[in-house]
């Protein structure tokens, strides 16, 4: 056995199974101590909701945390500010306020909650039914306006927009660039829309778990190769059975 970059998204993917949590923590834990795999987390949540979580569930203390859909980057989430290096890279070409104004012009686009919306990310609820017609519009009216963003949608609920220098993928490889830790030895974990950008980026081996959401699943179906492994269980153990699959944890 040898390290490994070990990333995951939190809701639903590390979390929604307490049994196969507990289980996979303590394998994870075993082999970070033993080889010293990196564990990190990349999650939609900002700071707030992330030390909410970690008060109702128990989880691992990660090497790093990437939050807000990749938009940030903290090297010891106790501490309050983010990782200005990552932050210098994301900001490039961002303009939110001009964002917010495009955005306003939606009736269907409603504003999340104060604590998820950030520097460098701004989120809205919207349906799925009003997003067929949406979506294409927003796209249309930000490219008029030369705003150049990334419009990330997930489990047909969650609008982020996002500077098109960031996303959960982006701060995975700014990390593996930085750790110096190779795509064949980094595997990526999700179950949402948000989670696209983990898989895609390179050739990182991704666990998509059996309870995947709508659009991450037509991606997969779409996008299949040897490196991507749909697994049959939920949440944490469909993490245990793509790291079994993946020889990154021995049978
Ligand atoms: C998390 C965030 C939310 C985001 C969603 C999807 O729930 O709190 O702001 O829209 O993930 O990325
Ligand atoms: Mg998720």
């Amino acid at each position: 056995m040898t390290a490994f970059l070990f990333v995951t998204d939190l809701d639903n993917t590390l979390v929604g199974d307490d049994t196969a949590l507990a289980e996979l923590n303590q394998q994870l834990s075993q082999h970070r101590q033993d080889y010293g795999t990196k564990i990190v987390y990349a999650t939609g949540r900002s700071l707030f909701l992330y030390r909410k979580l970690t008060t109702e569930k128990s989880l691992l203390q990660p090497d790093a945390l990437i939050t807000s859909v990749g938009t940030e980057l903290y090297f010891n989430p106790t501490e309050d500010t983010f990782d200005p290096e990552w932050a210098q890279i994301v900001s490039q070409g961002w303009d939110r306020e001009q964002v917010i104004a495009t955005a306003s012009h939606f009736a269907d686009l409603i504003l999340q909650e104060d604590s998820e919306q950030r520097p460098f990310k701004v989120s809205y609820h919207l349906t799925e039914q009003a997003a067929v017609e949406v979506l294409p519009q927003l796209k249309s009216a930000l490219q008029e306006r030369q705003l150049n963003v990334k419009l990330v949608y997930s489990t047909g609920f969650d609008l982020d927009i996002l500077p098109l220098k960031a996303d959960k993928g982006l701060a995975v490889q700014f990390l593996r660039q930085k750790w110096g830790i190779e795509v064949k030895q980094t595997v990526v974990c999700g179950d949402s829309g948000n989670d696209i950008a983990l898989f895609s980026v390179g050739e990182e081996r991704g666990i998509i778990v059996g309870n995947a959401s709508s659009e991450l699943w037509q991606w997969y179906q779409a996008n299949q190769t040897d490196y991507r492994y749909l697994a049959e269980a939920h949440c944490a153990g469909g993490i245990l059975e793509g790291l079994h699959h993946f020889g990154f944890l021995s049978d």
